[in-house]
Order: structure tokens, then C-alpha cells, then sequence
């Protein structure tokens, strides 16, 4: 079973990086093919629209035999672009697909399960000496804006968001009766994925990064074999023990070695065997 891994596609953004005769839908599709990939996991940011970052799983799965599954990233549920300025509304939209591990982890066979969650930041990995939660929560201070404060509303805190959103993956998990498991998350959950601190900048920005509580899962959760996540823009796989930790973020051109969208997508896709 061959299982690629990839995120932050961005093709909205990267539109501009694509040579005349190319989409970002066609090479990853020639990309899924070439692997003969069986399941293709997309760890968020597609791009700033649902219905775009939804049509464009479809049609990957609909012209590929790759099973597609995806958890949303905080640009899938920008409202920049549209009307829709509730995100409840546009997570709710996700979760009734298909292609939503939220609620429905996919079983792959008696061993293997895939479980997963967009993830919300719980301002975990800022320096919590330096700032309050509240300044986290304005998602603006001095020279530093997170701008998800414009474009993502949930009506609650983010803290509440990350909670609720960690409480369900347990369910999740807990479901797959201890079957060996590969969890995607949008944000990052373990501390190799942010920026180290002190940082003059992440001392603020790292709040957004990633959920620190979702460490808990790891000394929880054994079963857990491969986690990916997305959001930080580059690239890395480490192991820790039987672990395996990957971030396959395509992210903008300025995070790129090769300055090519086709050649950096090849760069950074993971494909694992199982
Ligand atoms: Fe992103």
C-alpha cells in the first residue's frame, strides 16, 4: 500500500510559478499516477477558498485510483475570497465529505488506520513570559500580524477551537481499536517543527504554529508510527524511536531550493510503503 504525503499546495498563490502549458491540478495528478499511489493525504492549504480546495481533491481522486483525504488549514477556511464569514460553516462543508477523517478514520486493513484533524493552534509554542494570552488572541503586536484575525472567525477562542478539535481526534483514535496509525494534523504538534526560541519574531508568531497540547497524543498513543503535519512551509522527516515525523509543506516559491513548481512538487512529495 502506497501512501503519499504532501501539503500547502497553495495552487492559488502558486498559480503565477506554473509554466503556460501546466496547472498545479495536472502534475499532481501525473505525480499520483507516476507513484502508483494508493492513498493521497493532503495536510491543509490547498488554497483561500473551501470550494476550490474541495473541487480540486475531487478531481485528483476522480482521475487517479488514489484515495484522497485531506484536513482543512487555516487558508481553506479564509473567507478573502468569499461571503462566507462563519467558519463553522465552511468546517462543517468539510466534514461532510468524503475525503474528512473528522469523525471517520479511515481503516486501511486489520493493522492500519488513518486518522485526522485540521488542528487549531493553542498558542502553545509562543513564550508565555513574554506575552499574554490575550495578546496572542489579537493576533497582532507591534510588527507581527497573524492574518487569520481578517479571514477566520469561529466564534470562540482559538484555545476552545484546539481543544475541541483534540477531544474528537481522541474519539478518533480511540476507534481504531490499536490498530498502528498514521495521524495528519494541519498544524505542527511536535517542538522539531517550529521556530526555535528566543526569535526575536516567532517569540510571537510560534502561538500560531502549532497545538503544544497535542504532544499528550505521542506518550498517549503508541500506536501512533507516522504523524504528518503541515503549516511551517518546509520540509523535514526525523524519527523518534519507531516514529516517523514528516512535514511535506510545498509552501510559497521564496521557501523553495528549485524555483520550479513541477520540480519542487516532485521534491516534496513523501511516499511511504506499508
Ligand atoms: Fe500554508
Amino acid at each position: 500500500m502506497k501512501i503519499g504525503m504532501i501539503s500547502d499546495l497553495h495552487v492559488d498563490i502558486n498559480q503565477k510559478t506554473l509554466e503556460p502549458n501546466q496547472t498545479a491540478l495536472s502534475l499532481i495528478i501525473d505525480l499520483v499516477m507516476k507513484h502508483e499511489l494508493d492513498i493521497l493525504l493532503i495536510a491543509g492549504d490547498i488554497s483561500n477558498h473551501y470550494k476550490e480546495s474541495q473541487l480540486f481533491i475531487e478531481h485528483i481522486q476522480t482521475a487517479t485510483k488514489a484515495e484522497v483525504y485531506f484536513t482543512p488549514g487555516n487558508h481553506d477556511y479564509w473567507s478573502k475570497d468569499h461571503e462566507v464569514k462563519d467558519t463553522n460553516i465552511i468546517d462543517n462543508y468539510f466534514m461532510s465529505k468524503q475525503q474528512s477523517l473528522v469523525g471517520k478514520p479511515k481503516i486501511i486493513n486489520e493493522k492500519w488506520a488513518i486518522v485526522g484533524t485540521p488542528g487549531w493552534y493553542d498558542y502553545g509554542y509562543g513564550d508565555h513570559d513574554q506575552y499574554t494570552v490575550e495578546q496572542f488572541e489579537k493576533k497582532k503586536y507591534k510588527f507581527a500580524s497573524w492574518n487569520d484575525r481578517h479571514y477566520v472567525d469561529w466564534g470562540v477562542d482559538d484555545q476552545t477551537v484546539s481543544k475541541k478539535m483534540l477531544k474528537q481526534l481522541i474519539k478518533d483514535i480511540e476507534a481504531t481499536e490499536g490498530r498502528q496509525l498514521i495521524l495528519m494534523t494541519h498544524v505542527a504538534t511536535h517542538p522539531e517543527f517550529v521556530v526555535p526560541l528566543p526569535n526575536r519574531i516567532y517569540d510571537y508568531a510560534n502561538g500560531f504554529l502549532g497545538a503544544k497540547s497535542y504532544e499528550y497524543l505521542y506518550d498517549q498513543y503508541p500506536t501512533i508510527k507516522y504523524s504528518l503535519m503541515g503549516h511551517v512551509h518546509f520540509r523535514k522527516t526525523f524519527r523518534e524511536g519507531d516514529r516517523t515525523f514528516i512535514v511535506a509543506c510545498l509552501g510559497n516559491k521564496r521557501h523553495w531550493r528549485h524555483k520550479n513548481f513541477k520540480a519542487q512538487l516532485e521534491k516534496t512529495l513523501v511516499v511511504i510503503d506499508i
